[in-house]
């Protein structure tokens, strides 16, 4: 089997733009592959480092998120970055085959920066060393396990490529050592955010949670976007200009969607009643995902990263070797 490895930065519950983009990618991966599945807690210090406990927190949440959807601890080892010192060595040694400059040019990087002005200043200027360096970090990630594959988003191919120039740096300097990985896209369908947005993000407050409870469910939904040409009940509006529709296809049988676009086309079909029978989908949608939450306690938690970071440990350090071998520091 070959290996491959994703991770995610604890800084947030899941939501329906994870669940759709990535997760259900992850639940066909885990029969194809070896997969390594790394809680990015060092990364996400790099921008939020003045905020350690929201991360301590989200390790375990994101990990019972990433088992409520149905990712199995038999099949996937899940770890701890920092629980993984080979990665911060290897990140090291790999730091002195990047410049600055290229970092800097980095356009994943960049943008992130622009949007973090509050922590890095209006122009970057206030950048840190740490923040920069994310990417040879994220290069040490993938080739401490000797990642062959790595499903992620389009916005993190930039750190792909950047991980493949290291590898190709570093195998030409002291010698064929590390495998170049390739990308397998995860984000194939991108989940719009309840205000319309193309993107369903935690930072622009738009998002549907794997964890939101009925209540939570009915306030987001009754306050979603619908087609602003349609004043009265029985107006025929647009479905297409209409968030509630949108997310029916999502979670609603097709059945029941066709039936409701044509209700809605021919005005038969007043908002409210709409997103009364969303809420219903919607609920009816989370509660499995819920259910197989609520199996694991902290404890179970902590034991399934506990034996997924075992397994990783052993394969980062045989790999650590490798790598101070042919950069002949093997004393
Ligand atoms: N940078 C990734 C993100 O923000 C998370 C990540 C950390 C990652 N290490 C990785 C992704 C290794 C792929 C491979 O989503």
């Amino acid at each position: 089997m070959k290996t491959i490895l994703t991770g995610l930065r604890p800084t947030g519950n899941l939501h329906l733009g994870h669940y759709f983009g990535a997760g259900i990618n992850y639940l066909k991966l885990q029969d194809e592959y070896d997969f390594y599945l790394e809680i990015a807690d060092v990364q996400a210090l790099t921008d939020n480092f003045n905020n350690p406990l929201k991360v301590r927190e989200n390790v375990l949440e994101i990990t019972k998120d990433l088992l409520a959807i149905g990712l199995d601890p038999k099949k996937v080892h899940f770890f701890i970055q920092s629980k993984i010192p080979p990665i911060a060595e290897l990140t090291v040694f790999y730091s002195n085959l990047v410049t600055v400059a290229r970092l800097q040019r980095n356009p994943t990087v960049k943008n992130e920066i622009m949007q973090k002005k509050d922590l890095f200043g209006n122009n970057g200027e206030s950048i840190t060393y740490g923040f920069l360096g994310y990417p040879v970090s994220q290069a040490a990630d993938i080739t401490a396990f000797d990642g062959e594959v790595v499903p992620v988003g389009d916005d993190q191919l930039p750190l792909l490529e950047q991980c493949r120039e290291i590898v190709r740096k570093f195998n030409s300097i002291y010698g064929n050592t590390l495998k170049e990985p390739v990308q397998v896209l995860s984000n194939t369908t991108r989940v719009k955010g309840l205000d319309g947005n193309e993107k369903m993000g935690k930072s622009l407050n738009n998002a549907i949670y794997l964890v939101d409870d009925e209540k939570t469910i009915e306030k987001k939904i009754m306050g979603t976007l619908t087609d602003t040409n349609k004043i009265k009940k029985d107006d025929p509006a647009n479905p297409n200009k209409c968030m509630v529709y949108y997310y029916h296809n999502l979670v609603n049988k097709k059945e029941n969607t066709t039936k409701i676009c044509s209700e809605c086309q021919k005005g038969e079909r007043g908002c409210v009643a709409c997103k009364k029978e969303l809420i219903e989908a919607m609920n009816a949608f989370l509660e499995p995902i819920k259910k197989r939450r609520s199996l694991y306690d902290d404890e179970k938690v902590k034991e399934i990263l506990k034996e997924g970071t075992d397994i990783a440990l052993s394969k980062a350090e045989n790999q650590l070797k490798k790598v101070k071998n042919a950069m002949k520091i093997d004393y």
